[in-house]
């Protein structure tokens, strides 16, 4: 490198693109536009998409199986740097943490694994290691370590020219890197040295980012369905508790009809079937790898573009590289189906509110999830409706955003992308916020069975039914419905509920009311009149919720 470069080098801070630029960034501006900040939570898909793309530059000539291999373990050593930015679900096991305790290298920990019978795919997600704290596998490795610890055999060679990351490396590395595959690559040269810089051979960032993008929301989805399908068996489990419990039914805030308390919990148990068959829809929509296709005209080198879609899970390789480079419809899709599924969660969140108020008194704020108020002694408030119905705005927030940021982009890819991750990145963490606390609240709501029934019962909800039997008499029901009509005004005047009021006056309205009807009127017969699909008849009811059940434990929304 002559001065000169050295110096332009040195200008552009050590970038992933500084060969052509004479001056230095703005040092504002170059703070700004860095997406580090964020994009280091994708460390872990970045990680994967780069093994699958070394894979596949591999099996184009570009590395050798043994330059493969340590590109992979070095990948896998970047992966495991800062747990916290790859955040371990419960059950998962960080190969470099363990490594610490058991006094070896995370790569020894992924050999021996990996040479163990039992060793399987489900034991291995991007970088983690997933492995029960009881798991079998894990103590016997536990053992196997303290043995090669106790003779000290554990011969596994560790790179010692590039020694692990120190702490003050990676802050430093941290500083600069603009965004995630500017870190992996730093760490990646720290951990395997010069030979990491051929990792970007054939690639751009523009379809690694929309790759790590594509993985980020795939297991968004999937575990956003799990969380829905707790939550429908939590609301089945209350409505099977409920067993012939009525409530009213509202149109306008108005009382409608007599339902079961459990026809009213299935109608939310409905709603999120369509979100989880929403999000299901967009996974497999967008479950396509755009890694090779290069920044915009597809890799310039002849790479086999299924090697790095199969390694990565994915369907296939997307067909059209500007689209695979630009395309963030998925994100939309996602948001999309996250607001609406926002949009079934604050309408609950607000029935509840609602009905536990003392004027509803219809349910009994669970404890557990409510707060009192620092002023009033008396109160309960009911802070996580009222959270769920505000967090619902955040939601159709970001589904906002990332139809505004795409609506005018030219193609392909442009950096304004940049700016639909952290919307993504809430509104996941949102649902899964959400979710994580809905389906044990809604286990523990009390319903004050009499109150609902009391309110069910009065109020002549029973109308309909008694414009039915007229109508089931011959009556036209526009008829039958003036004529109940006026039995609810005689009713009003007197004080008194359809079926108190004495039959001779009632046939004063019409001579078709007869001695059966007051047997066409009680709860039971206003409920069971109601005998079709969908419908709140008891039998058809729980026959509903008994398919309910079924299509719940069964795999299909597992
Ligand atoms: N941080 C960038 C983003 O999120 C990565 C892609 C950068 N590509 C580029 N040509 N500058 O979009």
């Amino acid at each position: 490198m002559s001065e000169q470069q050295a110096k332009t080098k040195q200008a552009a801070g050590g970038k992933m693109w500084s060969g052509r630029f004479r001056e230095p960034l703005d040092a504002a501006f170059e703070q700004w536009q860095r997406s580090f900040p964020f994009d280091v939570r994708l460390l872990a898909q970045e990680v994967a998409a780069s093994k699958a793309h070394a894979q596949m530059i591999a099996a184009a000539g570009i590395l050798t199986d043994a330059e493969l291999e340590r590109m992979i373990d070095g990948l896998d050593q970047v992966g495991d740097i800062r747990p916290e930015f790859a955040p371990i679900e419960p059950g998962m096991v960080n190969p470099r943490l363990l490594g610490a305790e058991l006094g070896t290298t995370p790569r020894s920990i992924r050999r021996w694994l990996s040479k163990q019978p039992e060793f399987c795919e489900i034991h291995v997600k991007h970088t983690r290691i997933a492995l029960a704290k009881d798991d079998p596998l894990l103590l016997r490795m536990k053992n196997h370590f303290a043995i090669q610890a106790n003779l000290n055999l554990d011969g596994e060679g560790t790179y010692e020219e590039f020694p692990a990351t120190t702490e003050a490396d990676l802050a430093a590395s941290m500083a600069h890197a603009e965004d995630i595959h500017h870190f992996v690559e730093l760490q990646l040269t720290r951990v395997i040295g010069p030979l990491a810089l051929k990792l970007h051979t054939g690639r751009s960032r523009n379809e690694q980012i929309a790759t790590d993008m594509r993985l980020f929301v795939r297991e968004a989805i999937d575990a956003t369905v799990k969380g829905l399908r707790r939550w429908a068996l939590a609301l089945i489990e209350l409505a099977e508790q409920a067993g012939d419990a009525v409530m009213p039914s509202y149109t306008h805030l108005q009382r409608a009809e007599p339902v079961l308390v459990a026809h009213w919990l299935l109608a939310y148990v409905s709603m999120i079937e369509r979100d989880a068959s929403r999000l299901a829809d967009a996974r497999q929509r967008m479950n396509l790898c755009p890694l090779g296709s290069g920044a915009v005209a597809g890799a310039t080198l002849a790479l086999d573009r299924t090697i790095a879609a199969r390694a990565l899970g994915f369907a296939g390789p997307t067909p059209n590289s500007m689209d695979a480079t630009s395309d963030r419809d998925f994100l939309l899709e996602f948001t999309q189906a996250l607001a609406t599924l926002g949009v079934h969660i604050s309408r609950f969140a607000e029935e509840l509110t609602l009905y536990a108020t003392a004027e509803f008194g219809f349910l009994d704020l669970p404890e557990a999830f409510s707060t009192g108020s620092s002023a009033m002694p008396q109160k309960k408030n009911p802070d996580f409706t009222e959270l769920m119905r505000g967090k619902s705005a955040r939601l159709v927030g970001a589904a906002t955003t990332l139809a505004v940021l795409l609506k005018g982009l030219p193609l392909a890819y442009n950096k304004d992308l940049q700016e639909g991750q952290e919307p993504v990145f809430d509104a996941a963490d949102t649902v899964r916020g959400i979710l994580g606390i809905l389906p044990a609240f809604t286990r523990s709501l009390k319903f004050n069975f009499e109150r609902m029934k009391s309110a069910a019962t009065t109020g002549y909800l029973n109308a309909m039914a008694a414009a039915t039997y007229l109508s089931n008499k011959g009556v036209a029901f526009r008829r039958a419905h003036e004529i109940v009509g006026n039995a609810v005004r005689l009713g009003l005047e007197s004080g008194r509920e359809l079926d108190a009021i004495p039959l001779a006056k009632l046939q004063e309205l019409s001579p078709e009311f007869g001695e059966d009807f007051h047997a066409a009127i009680p709860l039971e017969a206003t409920l069971d009149c109601h005998d079709v699909i969908g419908g709140t008849a008891r039998t058809r009811v729980r026959a509903a919720l008994a398919q309910a059940r079924q299509r719940l434990s069964s795999d299909a929304l597992a």
